[in-house]
């Protein structure tokens, strides 16, 4: 039997013991870190993933420029232009922001909706020369020339895009958040001709979710919209 198990203590040697029972001198995952540096060196990185680089002073221009490699130009704020909604617009941010990022946060067109952040909702969608894209999965900088629509860009005025009209005359939308992603990729879907049935709108539309389940309205409202929109010609 362990005799150090069985012997009590005597107070007075208890008081004297390290509580950690000695933790802090084991090795971490083979690495000479004692147990305490591990978790301060975790307790920092935590705090720089939750207070942000500008709380940290990390990514600041200051900062990039005095840990910079001599030689190695720093890039930490670009300036350049994007047309969104016929509009020209300067930007001066960081280069890898996304176009999503770019309209809600910095140009204030929040239209656009963050959904999942990954390419995997749609909600994001925006048309880029006619196309739709994720806008959560494309930098902003690579836009630059691009004619980018989003939501706020298809009314004229106070006249609906017919996709709009449609979406509202059939209930296509429960909570909204879908909705703007939902239209803009409905709008690419007619302009493709991608609407000869309900199996082929369903098809080529199942990349935007909706949460509610508005699909069925959802298809009714691209039909309509697409029985109103000119046959392009051959
Ligand atoms: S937010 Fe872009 S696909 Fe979900
Ligand atoms: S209307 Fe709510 S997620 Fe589509």
């Amino acid at each position: 039997m362990n005799e150090e198990a069985s012997e009590p203590r005597h107070p007075d040697e208890l008081a004297g013991m390290d509580p950690t029972g000695g933790l802090d001198e084991i090795l971490i995952f083979g690495s000479p870190e004692t147990r305490r540096y591990f978790l301060k060196q975790v307790a920092g990185t935590s705090a720089a993933i939750g207070l942000g680089p500008a709380l940290m002073g990390i990514g600041s221009v200051e900062a990039a420029e005095s840990t910079a490699t001599p030689g190695v130009a720093s890039a930490v704020v670009t300036k350049f232009q994007l047309k969104i909604n016929g509009k020209e617009h300067i930007l001066e941010v960081d280069p890898r922001t996304t176009l999503l990022d770019a309209l809600r946060e910095h140009l204030l067109l929040t239209g656009s909706k963050k959904g999942c952040d990954h390419g995997q909702c749609g909600a994001c969608t925006v048309l880029v020369n006619g196309r739709r894209i994720n806008s959560c999965l494309s930098l902003a900088i690579v836009h630059q020339g691009d004619e980018i629509t989003t939501i706020e860009g298809l009314a004229k005025g106070d006249e609906l895009h017919p996709v709009q009209a449609a979406f509202l005359e059939h209930d296509g939308f429960q909570c909204g958040y879908c909705t703007p992603g939902q239209i803009c990729s409905a709008v690419a879907c007619i302009a493709e001709d991608h609407t000869k049935n309900d199996a082929e709108i369903r098809e080529w539309m199942s990349g935007n979710l909706c949460r509610c389940g508005a699909y069925p309205n959802i298809v009714a409202a691209v039909k309509e919209a697409q029985s109103k929109t000119p046959a392009k010609s051959a």
